[in-house]
């Protein structure tokens, strides 16, 4: 007799009702995959091993046999990533941002080394941080390590500006000029503004320093042409998620620009950093739709970037507009998805993201601000209109948004009409 799963059927097909046709979900990190690379990804690659790289006319390069058509796969995915990033080399494996980041921090650092991360209180990532793969380098059993002790990874904190989310662009400079760091790493989890990476990676090329733009967040604007272009700016390496402002599958990319023999050699030592170091077999049944949004991103990813920015410019108005306190309000509000919403006058960021979510059916995630101090006490929330814009939302969409949030923010429900405004866009667009 078969298992009882009525009610698991049951849970999945609520969340795809609630999250799929109610909700308007406004998590920056998260995005929906079209109907094509859905259709793709319940396969038999699902149980299937294909360590190494794919097998050449040249030679054998797996660990397994029976991967004749992953082989395939995986080969089309790089190729047709680097002519979308313009790049040199690109690692299709990592299993998420994460897992991108693991495998360059293996890579690159040893236990003593220094490195100059954005801090988290500034929007950078915990990956980045003391208790980060980055942070926490050398291990050693039984023991918490201390940066600057005990062997673990030095790290230091990009100084910025008095408005906390740009860089203070002469201080970072002196800054890798006085600590001559193993790595530097920009981007960052709260990610308005671009970075300063030409100036950074001047001086980062001249000590031959190798620098790693942690793009998860924005890697579809940038291949959209609509966010700066790391790697025409001087970065080494991109690492991204697949799955935020770039439409596809949950999985991690790790691009490089990689010429010349010292680079070469970062590049293959990320590449023992991917595997072994950080996935064996890599989730290959999400593989195939990866390949699918590449191509939905070559051919759509202008338009899609640049209706993201639009509509996040057009949301920070309209919430300023209704009363609501946006970050950088003088910087334009934000340059990319994302909007940085200081809630304080509303009361617990964390109680208020999770009325939002109850009482509203809008979905956000609270986050610290700049000069927030714990992390459980934060002021903001943070939004990120990727998903509503793939999901056919413009600018006029954005104002009615703002007011229900307004009303959502003060604590009313406003579940129907969210609910309401929500279904009307329910067929993913850019595809
Ligand atoms: C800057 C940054 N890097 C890395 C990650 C981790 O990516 P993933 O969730 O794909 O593992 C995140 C996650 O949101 C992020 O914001």
């Amino acid at each position: 007799m078969s298992v009882d799963i009525s009610d698991v059927l049951d849970i999945v097909s609520r969340q795809n009702l609630w999250r799929g046709k109610e909700a308007v979900n406004l998590i920056a990190s998260e995005n929906v995959q079209s109907d094509a690379v859905k259709q793709v990804e319940v396969n038999d690659f699902m149980g299937r091993y294909a360590e190494g790289h794919p097998n050449t006319s040249d030679g054998d390069n797996r660990y397994y046999e029976g991967t004749q058509y992953i082989d395939q796969i995986e080969s089309m995915a790089t190729s047709e990533i680097i002519q979308l990033a313009k790049c040199k080399q690109a690692d299709v494996r990592p299993v998420s941002g994460n897992a991108a980041n693991t495998a360059v921090a293996l890579a690159i650092l040893r236990g003593g080394d220094t490195v100059i991360v954005n801090s988290i209180e500034v929007g950078g990532h915990i990956s980045h941080s003391p208790i980060g793969v980055v942070g926490r380098r050398i291990q050693i059993r039984g023991k918490v390590l201390t940066p600057g002790r005990d062997n673990s990874v030095n790290i230091h904190y990009w100084p910025t500006t008095e408005d906390g989310y740009h860089l203070d662009v002469p201080k970072c400079v002196d800054l890798v000029e006085e600590k001559s760091p193993n790595m530097v790493i920009l981007g960052k989890s709260l990610f308005l503004f671009p970075e300063p990476v030409r100036e950074i990676a001047e001086v980062c090329r001249a000590k031959n320093i190798p620098m790693l733009y942690d793009g998860a967040h924005v890697l579809g604007l940038i291949f959209g042409g609509q966010f700066q272009n790391p790697f025409e700016e001087g970065a080494h390496f991109i690492n991204g998620s697949t799955h935020k402002t770039f439409p596809g599958p949950q999985r991690g990319v790790i691009l490089g620009s990689m010429a010349g023999e010292q680079e070469m050699k970062w590049w293959t030592s990320v590449d023992r950093g991917v595997m072994p170091g950080s996935s064996s077999s890599h989730h290959l049944h999400t593989l195939p739709g990866l390949l699918i949004a590449i191509r939905e991103m070559a051919e759509h990813g202008k338009k899609y970037a640049a209706q993201i920015i639009a509509n996040a410019k057009a949301l920070g108005q309209a919430l300023a507009d209704e009363g609501v306190t946006v970050e950088a309000q003088e910087f334009g509000f934000t340059a990319s998805h994302q909007l940085a919403l200081n809630v304080t006058n509303f009361g617990n960021a964390k109680d208020i993201a999770r009325s939002l979510a109850e009482k509203s059916n809008i979905i956000t995630n609270f986050n610290m601000l700049p000069w927030d101090k714990d992390a459980r006490n934060p002021s903001g929330l943070r939004i990120g209109v990727q998903e509503m814009t793939r999901y056919g939302m413009k600018e006029a969409e954005m104002g009615e948004l703002a007011s229900l949030m307004k009303a959502g923010l003060e604590g009313k429900s406003v579940k129907d009409e969210v609910t309401k405004l929500r279904s009307r866009f329910t067929d993913v667009h850019f595809s």
